[in-house]
């Protein structure tokens, strides 16, 4: 065991597919338009993935740019935690394939399932094991393959997800800096809100699904929406107390993206301009546990964060799960 330190970020990158979905490409597909989706969602296209490519190939590239960024070797790596909802297999995890994949020979290796909080409870388990001193490197990966479980006849759904993989290396780090503190919540009474059936599949989810059979995504779009504004509010609330910090303190907001008006909303309660609220949601759509690392992984080579600055990260998403945290920039 080595001695007790400080949790912060090392390393980040991202990986998408090349294929761009456009709103004009839906208009063909689904009754939608570029206008209602542009309007409602401020999303203009995503990336989708070729039907015989997994997702862990994301993972992969973006695991290998965040080690890169952080010059450390995948042998270093003590574990690879990936948060995913969208596993190419239950077994082997997606963790362990990409582990594979990268050589990362002397890690351990398991999937975390908070859907689009994953990264945030992956945070707070990354920070327990670093600041202990009982790891020295965690490689949380978030690796998403919405497309896969979408329903693509579903105009209601399909407009809103994409593909994506966002990596980063947590490491110690000096004194005042990393992460500061995290929050972790959930309220599974309201999980019937965002549902993709996996190894059973109930009466009532066949029914949603227009009396069929089928594994994919399905969601009260409506009811979720009303969580997530009042969650991103009290999650990020809470951990400013928690860190006895204020708004002023902070520099930017990197929260899940899901939608544009979540994100004017919850700006809105929390008092705070709009252009505090970072956002790429218009390029990639929601890619479920992905947005953050992704978002940071934009925000820093956009040279928008710097050393010093404060970050609260928000997630919230199917569970019903939430998360926050504050990290102080080490970069
Ligand atoms: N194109 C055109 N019309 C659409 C549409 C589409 N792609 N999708 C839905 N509509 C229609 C609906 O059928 C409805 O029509 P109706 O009034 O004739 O029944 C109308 O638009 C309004 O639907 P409503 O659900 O009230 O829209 P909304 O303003 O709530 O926006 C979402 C819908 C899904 C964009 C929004 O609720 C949302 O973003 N929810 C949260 C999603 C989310 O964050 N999910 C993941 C959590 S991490």
């Amino acid at each position: 065991m080595n001695k007790t330190c400080n949790c912060g970020i090392l390393g980040l990158g991202s990986c998408f597919p090349k294929k761009v979905l456009t709103n004009h490409d839906l208009e063909k597909m689904v009754d939608t338009s570029n206008e209602w989706i542009t309007k409602r969602t401020g999303i203009s296209e995503r990336r989708i993935l070729d039907e015989d490519v997994p997702a862990h190939k994301l993972g992969v590239e973006a695991a290998k740019k965040a080690l890169a960024d952080a010059k450390v070797e995948p042998e270093e790596v003590d574990l690879i935690i990936v948060t995913t909802e969208t596993p190419d297999y239950l077994t082997p995890s997606m963790s362990c394939l990409i582990q594979s994949e990268i050589g990362a020979t002397k890690a351990a290796a398991f999937d975390l399932n908070a859907a689009c909080s994953g990264f945030i409870y992956g945070m707070s388990v990354a920070n327990q094991f670093i600041r202990s001193g009982f790891y020295k490197y965690v490689l949380i990966v978030g690796c998403e393959g919405l497309s896969k479980v979408v329903d693509w006849k579903d105009r209601n759904t399909c407009v809103l997800f994409g593909d994506g993989a966002g990596a980063v290396l947590f490491g110690p780090v000096e004194e005042g800096c990393g992460i500061i503190t995290t929050y972790t919540g959930a309220a599974g009474e309201l999980g019937k809100n965002i549902t993709i059936p996996c190894c059973y599949i109930s009466p009532e989810d066949i029914e949603a699904r227009g009396g069929e059979n089928k594994r994919t995504l399905w969601m009260d779009g409506s009811e979720v929406f009303k969580f997530a504004v009042k969650i991103m509010e009290h999650a990020s609330t809470k951990v400013l107390d928690d860190a006895g910090l204020t708004m002023d303190d902070i520099k930017l907001i990197v929260p899940h993206q899901a939608n544009i008006r979540i994100l004017e909303g919850a700006a809105k309660r929390l008092n705070i301009p709009n252009d505090k609220v970072f956002s790429n949601l218009h390029r990639y759509g929601n890619i479920s546990s992905a947005s953050i690392p992704v978002g940071l992984t934009d925000a820093y080579s956009q040279k928008i964060i710097s050393k010093g600055d404060n970050l609260i990260l928000v997630g919230f998403g199917g569970g019903l799960t939430w998360g926050a945290a504050i990290i102080r920039w080490n970069k």
